[in-house]
């Protein structure tokens, strides 16, 4: 048996403005993570390849399913990948605890999952950057135009520094950086809130590009601070990028609702986290007020809660 996973991811700051080429800071979320299990078939046919994926409810053999849906998608192009020859007979079984449609990289995490375990079952295991390559085109056929930080962050499993086009800068939080994530339970489409952002930006250009720089910006700062661990001072850095994602129209009453309740409860900051207009959202706290702000959160209505810690 060969088993590969990959953790789910929130976005700290850049959503939206790293769509046209502003830096972004996205972190894995380890406490969540995507599962892949490779088992032999021995006695089946050589090239026989056997899915089963029982939370989306897709089961069977690979030559039969939707190539367009993206598990057999990233298992026909991870074969590809690794050139000509004759598979031999396997299953392959795929779970996930990172919740979906809400901007946590689960797609992502999924397709490095898959990739890193069919190809070290297959003793041809891929360098980490076209793992995260052959996620990035399994994103590409879902989302439209992701910019490449969800698989680049899970693919890393480290703090990532990410600018569109850019090698990614992967990086280590100088101390221990803590996150409640809550969750609206609402599902949010990346590529419907991607989509209303680029019809206003054509609207407003001179805007929307002001905003896409003062999230960039605040990004470039929060580097600074999480190389020199100075991580409550991320707090007002959070807070600001909230009010612009707000002023650009993807925050939501429910986001804003988690967003403000965190914030009474003692957090240094909070922001949503993600395409936005649903799915999740963060608050950066000390460690000692983290299930305050959990109370406060599932108190406001949040369906989830997850407290992961980042670095040291
Ligand atoms: O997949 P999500 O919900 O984390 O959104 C990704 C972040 C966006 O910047 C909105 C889109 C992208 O491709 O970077």
């Amino acid at each position: 048996m060969t088993l590969a996973t990959a953790p789910g991811k929130a976005i700290l700051l850049g959503e939206h403005a790293v769509v046209y080429g502003r830096p972004a800071i996205a972190v894995p979320v380890n406490e969540v993570c995507a599962r892949a299990e490779v088992i032999s078939l021995p006695g089946a046919a050589p090239g026989t390849i056997v899915v089963d994926a029982p939370d989306v409810g897709l089961a069977g053999e690979l030559s039969g399913l939707d190539p367009g849906h993206p598990i057999p998608r990233i298992l026909l192009d991870t074969l590809h990948a690794l050139g000509p020859g004759l598979t031999p007979a396997l299953t392959i079984r795929v779970t996930s605890s990172i919740p979906m449609a809400s901007g946590m990289g689960s797609g992502a995490a999924v397709s490095v999952a898959i990739a890193r375990a069919l190809s070290q079952h297959l003793g041809l295991p891929l360098a980490p950057e076209q793992v995260s390559a052959l996620a990035f085109a399994v994103e590409r056929i879902h989302h439209g135009t992701p910019s490449g930080v969800d698989n680049t962050v899970v693919t890393y499993g480290l703090p990532v520094y990410f600018r569109r086009g850019e090698a990614p800068v992967p990086f280590e939080i100088a101390g221990r950086m803590h996150l409640v994530i809550g969750d609206t339970g609402i599902a949010s489409s990346t590529a419907a809130a991607v989509g209303m952002v680029r019809e206003r930006w054509r609207l407003d250009p001179q805007a929307y590009e002001r905003y896409f720089d003062a999230l960039g910006d605040l990004s470039d700062r929060a580097l600074g601070l999480l190389e020199s661990g100075r991580i409550a001072e991320l707090g007002p850095l959070l807070d600001s990028a909230q009010d612009v994602l707000k002023q650009m129209g993807v925050s939501s009453p429910a986001l804003d609702v988690l967003v403000s309740a965190a914030r009474a409860a003692g957090a240094w900051g909070a922001k949503l986290s993600g395409a936005g207009m649903g799915g999740t959202m963060i608050a950066l706290a000390a460690e000692p007020e983290v299930e305050r702000v959990r109370q406060a959160l599932l108190a406001a209505g949040a369906v989830l809660t997850i407290h992961t810690q980042v670095g040291k």
